[in-house]
């Protein structure tokens, strides 16, 4: 596989221009943003990284370095939407737009173009579908926000070849991200499978009326949550033994959230309009200082556990 230098981002919003600084930790490397109008992504870039800055994680000319490299077009003829080694799409969660855009891109690009889709939950082998080349095509989940979180999942549909996976894992190696190989498409991928087993159970603990919804967020906050980082469940598993886990699992699982539809308690804030920060309510009451304080809180974390600043 040759060296990849000219990346394509398809969609300038905001995982979109997340993940165009990303691909600037690649030196030399060439990142253009293609959106199907006009947008301001300077602003949108500078908002992401005025943390960084804050904590001396970047300089004020780091930031302006980004910003004038990354190059915003508009007509997807462009040129350097042509030379494209690597394009990955962010544009909305929308099946018909997905396939469009990656069968008109394989129209323009060279015939060894890597083509990503940061799909939220749609099958990458779906979306791969009016592609010809559909070995190219392969699924790079990025977590939100886009430019901290190390996490990549890079899904294998059932054409992706074994290069185009290795080339799309070590680029974003490359890249400083922690990428890991999916070797099946499903939906939820690997990490939203567990993070949704988890917020099933939280969210049936508070319907049955076992905890309210603060003590379940502090019961992981100042138990298992504080280990995650360092011990992930398999490895725990291992750590006390699977003869626990089997001891454990005989006993409990039966007891455990099965339900596979929404809960009753989810369907009843969607009829009543109650979306959480959106609406001022959820689970939670929140009014505007609070819900900055969550935003701000979750990145001086992020920046500190990932940066040590
Ligand atoms: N937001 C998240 O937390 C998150 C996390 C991982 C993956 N994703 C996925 O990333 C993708 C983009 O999400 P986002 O949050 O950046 O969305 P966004 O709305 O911020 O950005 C979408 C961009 O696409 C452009 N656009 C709108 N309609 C278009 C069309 N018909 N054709 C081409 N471009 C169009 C918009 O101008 C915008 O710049 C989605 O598939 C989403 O599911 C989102």
């Amino acid at each position: 596989m040759k060296d990849l230098k000219h990346f394509v981002v398809c969609g300038g919003g905001m995982m979109g221009c997340a993940i165009a600084q990303v691909f600037c930790r690649i030196e030399d490397a060439e990142v253009t943003i293609w959106n199907h109008r006009q947008k301001d992504i300077g602003s949108m870039m500078r908002q992401n990284m005025k943390e960084l800055v804050a904590h001396g994680v970047m300089t004020e000319a780091e930031v302006d370095a980004i910003v004038e490299r990354v190059v915003l077009v508009t007509d997807l003829n462009d040129e350097r939407i042509q030379r494209a080694d690597l394009v990955i799409e962010c544009v909305p969660e929308v099946m018909e737009t997905k396939q469009n855009l990656f069968r008109d891109l394989e129209a323009i690009t060279s015939d060894d173009c890597i083509y990503c889709t940061n799909t939220s939950v749609m099958s990458p082998t779906e979306i791969a579908e009016k592609c010809e080349h559909k070995e190219r095509v392969v699924g790079t989940h990025f977590w939100n926000p886009g430019h901290l979180i190390p996490l990549v999942e890079v899904v294998k549909t059932k054409d992706t070849s074994e290069e185009v996976m290795q080339a799309t894992m070590d680029i974003l190696a490359k890249a400083d991200k922690k990428p890991i190989y999916c070797k099946k498409d499903v939906p939820g991928f690997v990490a939203n499978r567990m993070q949704h087993a988890l917020w099933r159970e939280a969210i049936d603990i508070v319907n049955q009326g076992i905890a309210d919804p603060e003590t379940v967020d502090d019961a992981v906050k100042y138990s298992f949550g504080l280990r995650l980082p360092q011990l992930g469940p398999i490895e725990n598993s291992d750590m006390v033994s699977t003869t626990l886990t089997y001891n454990i699992h005989s006993y409990v699982l039966k007891y455990l959230a099965d339900n596979h539809e929404p809960s009753p308690i989810i369907v009843k804030m969607k009829e009543e309009g109650k979306e959480g920060f959106k609406s001022g309510e959820g689970f939670m009451k929140w009014d505007d200082e609070k819900i900055q304080a969550s935003k701000d809180g979750l990145n001086e974390y992020l920046i500190k556990m990932i940066y040590g600043k």
